[in-house]
């Protein structure tokens, strides 16, 4: 914690505000989004745009096996493990202007503010642009963090390919051709603490009108891929006790899920986000289907539970059809170090600003920074809750009182000479 007397520097808010502008233009959409899917060119140019702005600071920009980039700016202890900050810069197909960038942009602000009031923290400062957090391009979500923290191996990740056939591998190889002047770093980073700023992407804090939330747990996840194989036959001709419909057998088994997994609290959450038909001709009944179910629970045994009810349903035959499941992901429920979180308080109230304890609905790459230091991640309003999608928004207000959140938090931990 901090001395009384210590004066924390006051980050830019007008230099963050227009940077989110800056990155809004990579991989614009032209429908108010972007799509910067991880690995992908457009990935490559956010990321070349935020080295441009570090190199003109001289920090020092380093990338790990699997992709990760960490953007350091010495302390006057070198040799100590750092404070590490940041977040992703990849989005979802159709992703929003704020989810993931805002916590890089708002992790470069507290280098540069340091920077601009001429600051030595004792301990370095570190800000960490995690790969594929988005998990739309290749499975799962929080890939590099996962390989980071050894919760996934490197092989495992390297060998993941996307819808067109290209690896992880491949894409990470060409994507480390763009930068050949990047430093190399062994995998398995870690710091003193890691602090993440990120929009809520749910609508709790604007319904509490509340402008800063400190996650105290982020609930637990399991992705599961069914797959179901039926008969390809003439839509025209073939009677329906002759057919093996795999459209109509998921369709079954997915009601069947629904009523058993049906939760009247309302706190379970169960999607469907990819659903893939085969052949995909509209005269041809559909020979297999596959798609996957995103699951989430702040309960381990609960989320488990259902779990190991879908696993159930999804096997043997629905419909003439057979019906297997594989587990994609489990996550389990993690909690945050307490004395993170307090940190993030004690800069809330110094502050003045509104803020409140919660839960994070979203998985995040802070879960696995969790299992090698200690953890804790600021949340700041967005519009309606709206998240995963092109409208994503945020009030700028918001944005700065977050990234300032985040740096009195990060410089605390990292320590000034007073
Ligand atoms: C992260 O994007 C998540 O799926 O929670
Ligand atoms: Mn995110
Ligand atoms: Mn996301």
């Amino acid at each position: 914690m901090l001395k009384a007397q210590t004066v924390l520097p006051l980050i830019n808010g007008g230099r963050l505000i227009e940077r989110h502008r800056s990155m809004a233009f990579v991989g614009a959409t032209g429908r108010g989004g972007v799509n910067r899917q991880a690995l992908s060119v457009e990935d490559a140019e956010a990321r070349q745009l935020l080295l441009s702005w570090c190199s003109a600071r001289g920090y020092a920009p380093e990338i790990d096996p699997i992709g990760n980039l960490f953007i350091r700016r010495a302390g006057k202890q070198p040799d100590q493990p750092p404070v590490m900050t940041g977040s992703h810069l990849d989005t979802q197909p159709t992703g929003g202007n704020y989810d993931g960038i805002f916590g890089v942009l708002a992790g470069l602000e507290v280098l540069e503010s340091l920077d601009d009031a001429g600051i030595e923290t004792e301990r370095s400062v570190e800000l960490v642009v995690w790969m594929n957090e988005e998990g739309s391009r290749f499975a799962p979500a929080t890939m590099g963090s996962a390989v980071s923290a050894g919760a996934m191996t490197l092989e495992a990740a390297l060998n993941v390919r996307d819808v067109t056939g290209v690896s992880v591998q491949q894409a990470l190889e060409d994507h480390l051709a763009i930068f050949p002047e990047l430093g190399r770093r062994p995998l398995g980073s870690s710091g003193r603490a890691f602090v993440e700023a990120h929009i809520e992407q749910g609508p709790i804090l604007e319904a509490e009108r509340r402008k800063i939330g400190i996650v105290n747990a982020i609930q637990g996840m399991c992705t599961l891929e069914v797959d179901i194989t039926g008969f390809e036959a003439h839509a025209g001709t073939t009677p329906s006790l002759n057919r093996q419909d795999a459209f109509v057998a998921a369709m079954v088994l997915l009601e069947r899920l629904r009523s058993k997994l049906h939760d009247p609290a309302d706190v379970l959450r169960f999607t469907v986000g990819r659903f893939e038909v085969s052949p995909g001709s509209s005269n041809t009944v559909p020979g297999r289907v596959v798609f996957t179910i995103d699951l989430r629970h702040p309960d381990v045994e609960y989320m488990l539970r259902c779990c190991e009810t879908i696993r159930a349903f999804a096997s043997g035959t629905i419909e003439r059809c057979n019906v297997n499941s594989r587990l994609l992901l489990r996550s389990d429920p993690v909690q945050f170090a307490t004395s993170i979180t307090e940190e993030i308080r004690a800069a809330a109230v110094r502050r003045n600003i509104p803020h409140m304890g919660m839960l994070s609905g979203a998985t995040h790459d802070s879960r696995y920074a969790s299992f090698k230091m200690p953890t804790g991640m600021i949340f700041i309003p967005c519009e309606k809750g709206i998240s995963h999608n092109e409208a994503e928004n945020v009030d700028p207000q918001d944005l700065i009182a977050g990234a300032q959140v985040l740096s009195d938090t990060v410089v605390s931990l990292a320590g000034i000479s007073s």
